[in-house]
């Protein structure tokens, strides 16, 4: 079987390393829309357009289930892509339920990092509503974070002081977890860590993904083809440069603990 993975960008690639460890008996067929990246920064119609043509580009080629691995476009667009098409359907949310479930005996806040996109949508302010009964939650949009990212800016120094400079404005004695609610964000978790007090938490959605997917999968009992963890990638500006610097940061991804 072949399982599909969709982002704007490197992103999903988070996610799908996650996969890849959980789930090492499938194919897996990333796609990449260079053409459009970042989505976090445009119209919401525009981008669900976006969305559209290249998750129809993957259909041609035949997947057996798709994960959204990009917090913007399920946001965007996850109830018309399950409307559209009837393959077994992952979507991504922030981790902001289990942020605040992890959070009500510390009484420590909790800080969101997405998409300006994403923390502007119906759907977030859906979500915080439903969980957030004490008002712990706060939401920094990083606008600027998916570009480092896919220009492979990994320079400690350099994302040191770009983190830094956005907490500047909070006192992060206050806080006890921080969301990472977009795909791309997980690169920078490293550097995070080692800016940020001890006591805070930093979590994302990617092992819960893969666990919703891994029991999909067995629900849908998706095992036709076979597999052998192959992963073949797709962009839909066909860059060869951009499938290269995909495969690099897949195994640098792949090379970190989970
Ligand atoms: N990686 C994506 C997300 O999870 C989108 C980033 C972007 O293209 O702005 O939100």
């Amino acid at each position: 079987m072949q399982i599909g993975f969709f982002d704007s960008g490197i992103g999903g690639l988070t996610v799908l390393a996650e996969a890849i460890r959980r789930l090492p008996d499938k194919d897996f067929l990333y796609m990449a829309d260079t053409l459009h990246v970042p989505y976090g920064t445009k119209p919401k119609e525009d981008v669900k357009q976006y969305i559209f043509k290249s998750v129809g580009k993957m259909m041609e080629q035949g997947i057996d289930a798709l994960v959204v691995a990009c917090n913007t476009a399920t946001s965007i667009a996850i109830a018309d892509l399950r409307d559209r098409y009837s393959l077994p359907i992952v979507g991504m949310e922030p981790a902001v339920k289990p942020a605040v479930e992890m959070n009500l005996a510390t009484g420590k806040r909790v800080l969101v990092f997405a998409t300006p996109l994403t923390l502007q949508l119906p759907k977030y302010y859906a979500l915080v509503s439903r969980v957030d009964e004490k008002g712990i939650v706060d939401s920094l949009p990083l606008p600027e974070l998916v570009h480092y990212c896919e220009a492979l800016q990994f320079d400690r120094d350099v994302m040191a002081d770009y983190f830094l400079r956005k907490l500047s404005g909070y006192d992060l004695n206050e806080y006890g977890i921080i969301v990472l609610g977009c795909t791309h964000y997980p690169f920078y978790k490293d550097i995070l860590r080692s800016i940020l007090p001890a006591h805070i938490e930093i979590v994302d959605g990617n092992v819960g993904t893969v666990k919703r997917l891994s029991a999909l999968v067995s629900r849908f009992g998706i095992t036709g083809r076979g597999g052998s963890g192959q992963v073949r990638f797709m962009c839909t500006g066909g860059e060869p440069a951009y499938i290269d610097k995909m495969q690099t940061a897949l195994a640098m991804l792949l090379e970190r603990e989970s």
